[in-house]
């Protein structure tokens, strides 16, 4: 049996890793064990109820206002332990997380072979997003295995001379847990969200980055306010990041404003069932990047880069920065303008199909020979 041992810590990277860990759970020649840094705590068990996930080791290293060298010192000598235990034949880490880093180090301190799942995303801007952007190009330098999400995501990893025989195009394994948790009949748990007039048009917005706490986040919250102010029917609703650094902007801007809704993280299934019940989605996230394209939402992207340029090549997603003006100005266009809308209200699904926890899973198999086939990439 192949030893495959995932390791993962925060939100993103459990949604992300779930359903590839159900497909590896259920393969008979794969013996899969999870180890979580818990570098995010309530986040990460959220996900881990919500898809029935338990953890064979959990490294419990959250801290309040962490650092960067917290998470990655902490981890990185939890992971040494666990890894010796667990002996196992194969790494899986998973984007660009404190936890990634450490997760690959680990293996590689350890000479374990590294699969890197969502590999070779990259703005080639160091500090945009910062730590993740030197977190994957540094991972993408010791993984064994490289599961990129889409075409452009290989060519960047082979304009870095990765070889290409370890580069498998696999779509990204968000889309399959979309395809989950869509319902459209879902009634919400969470109180705020059952009191929603659901009748008028609804932001949904989040925003969390490193880069964009402090003045970026006063901006970004200025013109949720603005908007507020000027569109009498719109709803905005904010799951807040638990980060107290993010909390304490967001809180300070827009708490008990009319029209807005500040909540606490919902699950992700809550999450995306209102993501598909909303007008525009106004985020800094990552995976609301590559979710709200393939339900046709329009997204504005409040960051200057980004390393997901194919729903901004589809149209369905634009950069709106951090700037106040500009924020407002290109949701008021998607509020005034139908046409403008339409043109950016079109589903498409170019970060993968379903399957690509399936297609991460052969590419085990392939590579300790259990298959002989290498799996064909995926194309949307
Ligand atoms: C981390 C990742 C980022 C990812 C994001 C997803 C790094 C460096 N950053 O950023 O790439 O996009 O997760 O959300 O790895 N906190 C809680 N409870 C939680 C989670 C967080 O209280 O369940 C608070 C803690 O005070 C913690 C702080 O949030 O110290 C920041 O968490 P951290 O993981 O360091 O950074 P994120 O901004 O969440
Ligand atoms: N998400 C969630 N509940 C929330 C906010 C986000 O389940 O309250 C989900 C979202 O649908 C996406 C993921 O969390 O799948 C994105 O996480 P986050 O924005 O924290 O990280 P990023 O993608 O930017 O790394």
């Amino acid at each position: 049996m192949i030893k495959v041992l995932s390791v993962f810590g925060t939100r993103p990277e459990a949604i992300k890793m779930a359903p590839l860990i159900k497909v590896l759970q259920k393969e008979k020649d794969i013996d899969s064990k999870v180890c979580v840094t818990a570098q995010h705590r309530e986040m990460l068990d959220q996900v881990m109820d919500i898809f029935q996930l338990t953890a064979d080791y959990d490294l419990n290293i959250m801290e309040e206002k962490q650092s960067l060298s917290d998470i990655t010192i902490h981890a990185l000598k939890g992971l040494e332990e666990v890894i010796k235990d667990a002996q196992p034949d194969m790494v899986l880490v998973h984007g660009d997380t404190a936890t990634t880093f450490a997760g690959a180090l680990a293996s590689y301190y350890n000479k374990v072979n590294l699969g890197h799942v969502e590999a070779g995303l990259r703005t080639y801007n160091k500090y945009f997003p910062y730590p993740e952007e030197l977190n994957r190009r540094l991972v993408g330098a010791i993984a064994d295995l490289h599961f990129a999400p889409t075409f452009g995501s290989k060519r960047n990893l082979l304009r870095e001379n990765i070889g290409e025989n370890s580069i498998f195009v696999t779509g990204n394994t968000v889309i399959d847990a979309l395809k989950t948790t869509i319902n459209k009949e879902y009634e919400f748990k969470d109180p705020t969200l059952k009191m929603v007039d659901f009748s008028k048009r609804i932001i949904l917005v989040t925003a969390h980055r490193r880069e964009n706490i402090g003045e970026p986040l006063e901006n970004i919250c200025n013109a949720i306010n603005q908007i507020c102010e000027n569109y009498k029917d719109v709803e905005i609703i904010y799951p807040v990041h638990m980060n107290p650094k993010v909390r304490d902007v967001v809180f300070g801007i827009l708490g008990n404003k009319d029209g807005v809704h500040l909540i606490d993280p919902i699950d992700v299934v809550e999450m995306h069932n209102l993501m598909d019940r909303s007008f525009i989605v106004l985020t800094d996230s990552g995976g609301l990047q590559e979710e709200a394209p393939s339900l046709g939402k329009p997204v504005l992207v409040l960051r200057s880069e980004t390393e997901r340029p194919e729903a901004i090549e589809y149209g369905t997603v634009k950069l709106a920065g951090t700037k106040m003006k500009n924020i407002y100005t290109l949701a008021s266009i998607l509020l005034d303008d139908k046409n403008e809308y339409e043109k950016m209200a079109n589903a498409i699904n170019p970060y993968g199909d379903g399957y690509a926890s399936e297609r991460i899973k052969d590419c085990l198999l392939y590579k300790f020979r259990y298959k002989k086939e290498r799996p064909v990439d995926f194309r949307p």
